[in-house]
């Protein structure tokens, strides 16, 4: 409260313009773009650069890096054991296969680990807050099975932006920003006794790929995307040419002493 005094002493702010960023606030929040305002405006990502300086100053780095969640999480999703099938086959986007290991800080494979994802559409549109698509369309939980192996079949997703008449491409606008994501998949990676980890990886040759205005992208998180076809897709019921992802997740061991990496925040819930 003190800073926020000092800030109107210091910008002169006048009653109008106090009440403008008030009502601001309220219609942000009445059409549920806090969350995006929160990304946008970098506050996650901060956040995010906070507790990896409260895990290097314990004594972890390196790892898998963790990146935002944004605010398009829904709790509830599918669970299938090791591999799962997330598009419903309506999506006519490319299709995916990403797979990979979930490995404790020590190498060794996690099994029961649970893999959360989501992603959107060739749209750039997430099932839920998109009603046009089957309830928790790509988006499933897959649990590990011993060896720590995880893989998901898929369709290759592409960007999005925030909503061009809302409120934070409003604030955009004003500070000379866009409000464009480049392509990215979302995870929670957790498993009893480990730091949950919450992160994306990015699809490569986006052109939005450095340029995110959630400031999400970070180096470790951008897989070389194969080309793959034939054999390579009998595992996952896929024929024909398709995107191949190989990406292990490394999770470290609970620790006291730091805060917990398990992020409480209203999320949706079907
Ligand atoms: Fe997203």
């Amino acid at each position: 409260m003190r800073d926020l005094f000092y800030t109107i002493e210091e910008l002169d702010v006048q009653p109008d313009e106090f009440w403008t960023a008030l009502n601001y606030l309220g219609e942000a929040g009445k059409s549920g773009e806090l969350g995006l305002l929160a990304a946008g405006l970098g506050f996650e990502h901060f956040l995010d650069l906070r507790l990896d300086e409260a895990e290097a100053r314990a004594g972890i780095e390196g790892g898998t890096p963790r990146t935002i969640e944004g605010p398009l999480y829904v709790a509830g999703a599918p669970l299938a054991e090791g591999h799962a099938r997330l598009d419903d086959g309506s999506d006519p986007g490319e299709t995916l296969v990403m797979r990979g290991r979930v490995l404790g800080e020590d190498g060794k494979p996690l099994a029961n680990a649970l893999v959360e994802v989501w992603h959107a559409n060739h749209l750039g549109n997430y099932s839920y807050f998109d009603p046009s698509q089957a309830a928790f369309n790509l988006r499933r939980s897959i649990r590990t099975g011993a060896d720590g192996h995880y893989s998901f079949r898929s369709v290759v997703p592409v960007g999005y932006s925030v909503p061009p008449q809302g409120q934070t491409q409003r604030l955009l606008d004003q500070l000379g920003r866009h409000g464009h994501r480049p392509a990215h998949i979302h995870f929670f990676i957790s498993a009893p006794g480990f730091r949950k980890l919450t992160t994306q990886i990015n699809i490569d040759g986006d052109p939005y790929l450095w340029d995110d205005f959630a400031f999400a992208t970070r180096e470790g998180l951008v897989p070389v995307v194969k080309q793959a076809e034939g054999a390579q897709g009998k595992p996952y019921g896929v024929d024909g040419n398709f995107a191949l992802i190989d990406f292990d997740f490394t999770l470290f061991r609970d620790r006291d002493n730091l805060p917990g990496a398990e992020v409480d925040r209203v999320r949706a819930e079907a």
